[in-house]
């Protein structure tokens, strides 16, 4: 059993099928057997401009949606970061202890502060540290995330071991898990650019409370090559993107998907890779709207798990501020 920890940012728009392959359908695996806390943090959501309103919606969209996808309070514990004040708390105190030129090398930092010129947002820039601390306030071990994730977790691990080397050890040091497959799953309408929440391209991604008939429209747009033949080649970069998602989905192999691809054509393996897609995420829009229709019940579930998960966070806190002396 190993200590599991995770977090997604609360957002207007619901997570696409790239956050779903590429971490959410892990963290619903690993919460049999182990020890996993999932996060909504919507701290880190405040790192860029929210409107209080919607932000309010988004924390209880994606909370739902976490329930929806399969995640079960019972078996492992699904709470909102704000409500957890240790959080903020280590986070200040890893922040000490980070430095500018670590943070200034987040790839992340370097592409979100691009966006804002002269007037780049601080907390954009001590987000990782942040997020160190939601890692190591748990002794977690396993962090699962997709790849654009790893670089902040090779952080949280050198503050984790910097902290223990100065005040004595303390922290667990984590490791980062990435799923070979379906890390980086990319865009519908451009397969060189990652699939992502922020994209223009209305087609580019395929999100879990699209509609079913978009749903299906977009995959029927999915950019593929001229070619005919429907086999797992990386360098047919659409094609192969639309047949990973297809594999990971279905979890059949190569071989078998190859054999049953022969004779078809592109828009019969997209229909199907639709029907796929939509075989996931029917089921989850019924049950995220049966969850945000109770509302009561979503945020008494909500405060129940940030409780549990507050009584193991502020003993950390607490042995932390002793050993720096507060
Ligand atoms: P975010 O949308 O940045 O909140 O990401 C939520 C999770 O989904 C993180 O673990 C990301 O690494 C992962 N993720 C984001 N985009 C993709 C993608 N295109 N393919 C696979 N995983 C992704
Ligand atoms: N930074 C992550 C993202 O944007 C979200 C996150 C915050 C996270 N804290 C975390 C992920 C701790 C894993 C562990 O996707």
């Amino acid at each position: 059993m190993a200590t599991i920890f995770s977090g997604i940012q609360p957002s207007a728009q619901a997570p696409h099928i790239g956050n779903y392959i590429g971490a959410l359908k892990q963290w619903v695996e690993l919460q049999e057997g182990n020890d996993a806390l999932y996060c909504v943090v919507d701290l880190h959501a405040l790192t860029v401009p929210q409107d209080p309103k919607k932000l309010q919606e988004s924390i209880d969209q994606t909370y739902a949606l976490l329930l929806a996808i399969g995640l079960d309070p019972e078996k492992s514990t699904v709470f909102v970061q704000s409500q957890v004040p240790a959080h903020a708390q280590l986070g200040w105190v890893l922040q000490t202890i980070s430095t500018m030129g670590e943070l200034s090398r987040m790839t992340q930092f370097k592409d979100k502060s691009a966006k804002f010129k002269d007037s780049i947002p601080s907390g954009l820039f001590t987000y990782p540290t942040l997020m160190a601390a939601d890692i190591v306030l748990y002794d977690t071990q396993i962090v699962p995330v997709g790849e654009d994730q790893i670089q902040h977790v090779e952080l949280a691990r050198n503050l984790a071991q910097r902290f223990n080397n100065r005040f004595g050890d303390t922290f667990v040091v984590p490791n980062v898990q990435i799923k070979k497959e379906g890390a980086r799953i990319m865009s519908l309408a451009d397969p060189t650019k990652k699939m992502s929440k922020s994209d223009e391209n209305k087609h580019a991604a395929v999100f879990l409370n699209d509609p079913l008939d978009v749903i299906q429209e977009k995959l029927s747009r999915a950019v593929t090559d001229s070619q005919t033949e429907i086999t797992f080649d990386p360098e047919r970069k659409g094609l192969y993107n639309l047949l990973s998602i297809y594999k990971i989905l279905t979890g059949k192999s190569e071989v078998e998907i190859e054999q049953d691809m022969k004779g078809k054509g592109y828009k019969e393996f997209k229909q199907e890779v639709a029907h796929q897609v939509i075989t996931l995420v029917e089921p989850i829009q019924t049950r995220m709207q049966e969850l945000l229709s109770d509302r009561t019940a979503l945020h008494d579930s909500m405060k129940r798990s940030a409780e549990k998960a507050a009584s193991r966070a502020q003993k950390k806190l607490e042995e932390v501020y002793s050993k720096i002396g507060l």
